[in-house]
């Protein structure tokens, strides 16, 4: 049996503020976004996506993270971040004095297409002066690929796409790798037979594992990553939200309260605070016109309830 104490004490960035919002049809004011950034910044998370700097045509509900960068309150020791698809997107990254930039590419060519309308290699070329820009501004860089697994378009993808993409991503330097199960279809088997072959050319620290909840596997997805892999980074969004327009039919990213209580239950140490948790994604939902997914969302009470 695998004793836990010997496994990575998960480490979560919280995607709610982009990732979860960006699929929200009405528009979410922005005192609203900034109280539910400002709330998540006292759940003991140590990093948060806070916006995208992308085009607000592509992503109206994004169009206002200038101004969310400007309004929310800083705790020390978090990471504010947010996507750059590109170089105009980096100089308003900067403006806005992000903490750190995530640029973001695919596995599949008709998703990375149909996402930011260019093939992967052009998006290659275009992270270039991106990520050599930002290391200049001492900014450390993500990168996400989407489609990881499974593409809305193009169906199975297996891991060689995903490495080829892997050794360029690594090749401009950057820090970190997001793995995303765009569409929240895989299963603890394709998990596995993606990281026995990614593990072998990139650092364990250096690998987040993005799952989004479709189908219900992301808890066991991440789970089978910690406890199988020791990998130790996995996004997440308070309440359950999420999903991208250029990926229909996909599911919210697995809730952050949810993905906490499967590694405290599976003996993690966990420092994120769920009742608080709870708090932030109470500001959220007068606005959205919907439920949230989350399954703790419904035990947890709201607070004044
Ligand atoms: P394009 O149309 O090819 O770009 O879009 P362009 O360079 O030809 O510019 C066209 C217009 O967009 C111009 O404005 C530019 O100024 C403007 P116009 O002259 O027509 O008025 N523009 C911008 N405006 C603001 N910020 C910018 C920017 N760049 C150009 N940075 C582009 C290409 C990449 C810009 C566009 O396709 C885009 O913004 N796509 C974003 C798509 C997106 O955000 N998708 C969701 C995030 S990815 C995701 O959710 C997956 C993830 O969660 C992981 C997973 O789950 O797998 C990360
Ligand atoms: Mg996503």
């Amino acid at each position: 049996m695998i004793d836990p104490t010997t496994l990575p004490t998960p480490r979560f960035v919280e995607v709610g503020p982009r990732d979860g919002l960006q699929n929200e049809h009405v528009p979410i004011p922005l005192e609203v976004k900034v109280a539910f950034i400002d709330a998540l910044s006292e759940t003991g998370v140590r990093e948060i996506e806070a916006g995208a700097f992308v085009s607000p045509k592509a992503i109206p509900q994004m169009a206002g993270s200038f101004e969310v960068f400007e309004n929310i309150r800083r705790k020390e020791g978090v990471i504010y971040s947010a996507l750059v698809p590109n170089e105009e997107g980096l100089e308003r990254a900067l403006e806005a004095e992000v903490d750190k930039i995530a640029v973001f590419t695919a596995a599949s060519e008709t998703f990375n297409q149909r996402n930011i309308n260019c093939s992967i290699a052009q998006s290659i070329e275009r992270f270039r002066p991106v990520v050599a820009k930002a290391k200049d501004a001492k900014l450390p860089v993500r990168a996400y690929i989407s489609t990881a697994y499974y593409c809305p378009y193009e169906g199975h993808i297996g891991p060689e796409k995903v490495l080829a993409v892997v050794d360029r991503l690594i090749a401009l330097g950057v820090d970190e790798l997001s793995i995303g199960d765009t569409i929240g279809r895989a299963s603890p088997f394709d998990v596995r037979m993606l990281l026995e072959h990614l593990l072998r050319r990139v650092r364990l620290e250096s690998v987040f594992m993005h799952f989004h909840d479709t189908y219900g596997l992301a808890a066991a997805n991440a789970l089978t990553a910690w406890s199988e892999y020791k990998i130790s980074g996995f996004d997440s969004s308070a309440g359950g939200l999420g999903g991208c327009p250029y990926a229909p039919g996909a599911g919210g990213n697995v809730a952050t309260e949810d993905l906490a209580f499967a590694f405290g239950a599976s003996r993690a140490r966990i420092t994120l605070d769920l009742p608080k948790i709870r708090a932030a994604t109470a500001l959220l939902e007068p606005h959205l016109g919907h439920a949230m997914p989350s399954h703790l969302g419904r035990i947890i009470p709201k607070p004044g309830a």
